[in-house]
């Protein structure tokens, strides 16, 4: 039958930009359309500034642009004339109702559903790229048809998204794998094909993983679940590391070179954040109860726990460290993204040790290269974070150059892994600033031992002062655990 020339998106965030793009420029054939409801989003797609920061996508989507890539807001034009839809809009934690705080808000996926229903005259296929509680499908599928008009057809089919942040675009272009679970069905096998014919431009079949529906949408969870599940537990070995004095990062190192645990993110850190790891876990936790699995869900909650803790441990370390108390002084952080290579604060471990900070009457000056500093003041004066915005914006002041940021401050924390503060001049740093100056490194990225040569007090992540290193005991113990660890992953799923 037909094949897809033209492509709707719904949803121009994270997930929807890059995603279009780098589809248009891989299939110059197709016409890819990504809508959204917010004509701000939409504009800033179409001018020299895009609403995200992603290494590698400004070229792509200068290139793209307006040849057949569009950005739009008449979702009902972009929709009559697709083939295929993507849905790519967010699906947050919800904040009222039942499940508040845990389960999936799926009123976005659902008012897409609608629209979609609403304004189709032909047959489409519909694609659920966000990610969303196992079995949502059924549901987009029972809105879809219930809305049937005589002549058109729809057919749902899950296609999660693996890309991380920072790095989207290169893991766009050369994914590990790509899901795509469908009906099995004649149909829902054709859907299948239909979307498979598009990856096939540039990932080789090898890499197409064909499934049923509610395999995808669990895999989604799982290996997110998975993720998070390694920070946690490479951070709960940095907290017996501070205990015993052993080195995380040789204990990390010791237990990546077994090739059945990998080496990969094994970094210990202030803990994670993001749009995703959080809200998926919670999600997660909470269908298990829905299911009738405490068990599991009580598996999956603690590597939540493990996370609020290692993050409430960094920012206990730096009042401690200063002794005991941090009213009036004045503490630099460097970095409020969640991670480096982007501008994303969402969940930003950076948050959290902003607001335990102010609440003790700290003064922060905060540098991050690629945050606006508007959205700086909107997630500290946030009513989760503060009751008292006005108050706020007394004590912080957002440079933008890490030199301005740290003169005359008591301390510089670390809270993003971005890559110039590797570089930095630390020597003249340290002269501008009040002393003793501490430097508490919440990533693990800078050379402790040169900093402590220039006169800096150096606290950081999973590394003990005792006399005796015990890096090697641990390392032993590290390994079996994370192996069971894995075994009672899998069977957890
Ligand atoms: P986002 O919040 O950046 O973007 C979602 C967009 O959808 C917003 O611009 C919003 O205005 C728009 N939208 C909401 N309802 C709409 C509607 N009815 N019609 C048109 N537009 C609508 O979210 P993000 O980060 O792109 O995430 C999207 C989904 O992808 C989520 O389910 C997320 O869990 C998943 N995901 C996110 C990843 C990430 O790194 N951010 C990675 C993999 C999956």
């Amino acid at each position: 039958g037909m094949a897809v020339t033209k492509i709707c998106c719904i949803g121009a965030g994270y997930v929807g930009g890059p995603t279009c793009s780098v589809i248009a420029m891989q299939c110059p054939h197709i016409k890819v359309t990504v809508v959204d409801i917010s004509a701000q989003r939409i504009s800033q797609w179409n001018s020299e500034k895009l609403p995200i920061y992603e290494p590698g996508l400004d070229d792509i989507v200068k290139k793209q642009r307006n040849v057949n890539l569009f950005f739009s807001t008449n979702i009902e034009e972009s929709i009559q004339e697709a083939d295929l839809i993507f849905i790519s809009v967010n699906t947050p934690t919800m904040t009222f109702g039942v499940g508040k705080g845990r389960a999936v808000d799926l009123t976005y996926v659902e008012n897409s559903a609608r629209t979609i229903a609403q304004f189709s005259t032909s047959d489409k296929i519909v694609v659920e790229k966000s990610t969303v509680p196992v079995r949502a499908a059924e549901s987009i599928l029972k809105i879809l048809s219930a809305n049937d008009k005589p002549n058109v057809k729809f057919q749902v089919i899950s296609n999660p998204e693996f890309l991380s942040e920072g790095v989207a675009v290169e893991n766009l272009l050369n994914p590990d794998r790509v899901i795509i679970g469908h009906e099995e069905t004649a149909d829902g096998l054709w859907a299948f094909k239909q979307l498979s014919k598009v990856y096939l431009n540039w990932i080789p079949e090898s890499k197409i993983l064909k499934t049923n529906i509610w395999s995808s949408e669990l895999t989604k969870l799982a290996a997110n679940a998975f993720l998070a599940d390694r920070i946690s537990s490479i951070n709960s070995i940095s907290v017996i590391c501070e205990a015993i004095g052993a080195d995380i990062s040789e204990v990390a190192k010791g237990i990546g070179l077994d090739s059945r645990i990998g080496r990969q993110f094994l970094q210990a850190s202030v803990g994670f954040g993001g749009s995703c790891f959080q809200k998926d876990l919670l999600s997660l936790v909470y269908i298990c109860e829905c299911l009738n699995l405490p068990r599991v869900a009580v598996y999956w909650q603690q590597v939540l726990d493990m996370n609020v803790y290692q993050k409430s441990r960094f920012s206990n370390k730096i009042i401690e460290s200063l002794f005991n108390t941090v009213t009036g002084k004045k503490i630099t952080m460097f970095g409020f993204a969640f991670k480096k290579d982007t501008g994303d604060t969402r969940e930003s471990p950076a948050i959290h040790v902003a607001k335990t900070l102010l609440d003790k009457g700290a003064k922060l000056n905060i540098y991050d290269p690629k945050v606006d500093p508007e959205q700086i003041k909107k997630d500290l004066t946030h009513p989760y974070v503060s009751d008292n915005p006005e108050n706020v914006f007394k004590f912080i002041e957002i440079h933008d150059n890490p030199y301005r940021a740290s003169h005359s401050t008591d301390a510089i924390v670390i809270c993003t892994e971005w890559d110039e503060f590797v570089n930095l001049d630390y020597e003249e740093i340290y002269k501008s600033m009040k002393k003793p100056a501490f430097i508490f490194d919440g990533r693990k990225i800078l050379n402790h031992e040169t900093l402590a040569t220039i006169g800096f007090q150096v606290h950081t992540i999973g590394k003990g002062h005792k006399t005796i290193n015990m890096s090697s005991e641990l390392t032993k113990l590290a390994i079996n655990a994370f192996l069971a660890r894995r075994i009672s992953n899998i069977n957890s799923m």
